[in-house]
């Protein structure tokens, strides 16, 4: 596991994307995993700037996002289908039918967790995976448990989750409290893992990543077992 250690969010993010540019110049039919939340929206602004200065195409490019909430509608402005067209998609040259998030409007959610697993895989799997990283130690909506699930499946989200996501509401109440997540095995799949990290908020979530210990109480300590992972975080998520 790789650290780099940046002066702040900018710094941060232009290096994140610098990395999925790289990767779309070497492989222009890239799988991108991508992820919501308000960390990586700097590192989509600035590919937005690339791929409108001619530097990098998104025409041949797919993805597959880490998670939504459960159940909403796609064209609520709270669901990550909508923040994805808003932030990424709407701004570049990538055919939205090669977009994939886990779908909030399914029936049977397990069906939909299978379907998405498999439609990954038949993708060939994630090229790089960007993650956040929830101040719990949560990636995707894995929560801290005595136990991981493996695959793409259906959650309830913790109460401090609940809370932390609650500022992107008009109020607590309308955070839903259950989500569709890749699971770990999904996410440890991908290749490559950029987790961003920013903030005080974050430190006590880095700091178990530097720690020796791998456990579910705190799901991100498992990229300690992933061959190729990059942390970029800034200095307040770094020293706290
Ligand atoms: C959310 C998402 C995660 C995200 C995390 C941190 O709940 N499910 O994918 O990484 O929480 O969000 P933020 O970047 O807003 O701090």
């Amino acid at each position: 596991m790789r650290f780099i250690v940046c002066e702040n969010y900018d710094e941060m993010s232009a290096r994140a994307a610098d990395i999925l540019a790289s990767q779309l110049i070497l492989k222009p039919d890239s799988i991108l995993g991508l992820a919501t939340g308000t960390t990586p929206i700097g590192t989509y602004d600035k590919l937005v700037e690339m791929n409108k200065a001619g530097k990098i195409d998104f025409s041949a490019v797919k993805t597959f996002n880490l998670d939504e909430y459960y159940p909403i509608k796609a064209d609520n402005d709270q669901s990550y289908r909508y923040f994805m067209n808003k932030y990424l998609f709407d701004r570049v040259n990538i055919d939205k039918a090669n977009t994939h998030v886990p779908n909030g409007e399914a029936a049977d959610p397990d069906v939909e967790g299978k379907a998405y697993d498999k439609m990954l895989a038949e993708a060939g799997g994630v090229d790089v995976q960007i993650l956040g990283i929830g101040r719990n130690g949560h990636i995707a909506f894995n929560e801290p448990d005595s136990y991981l699930i493996a695959g793409t499946h259906k959650t309830a989200l913790t109460e401090d989750t609940i809370e932390a996501n609650s500022r992107l509401f008009n109020d607590i109440s309308e955070v839903p409290h259950y989500a569709l997540t890749m699971g770990m095995a999904s996410i440890m799949s991908a290749k490559m893992i950029v987790l961003l990290a920013n903030g005080k908020g974050k430190h006590d979530a880095i700091a178990k990543l530097l720690d020796e210990k791998i456990t579910p109480d705190c799901p991100a300590s498992f990229l300690k077992l992933h061959p190729n992972v990059v942390i970029i975080c800034d200095k307040e998520a770094y020293e706290g």
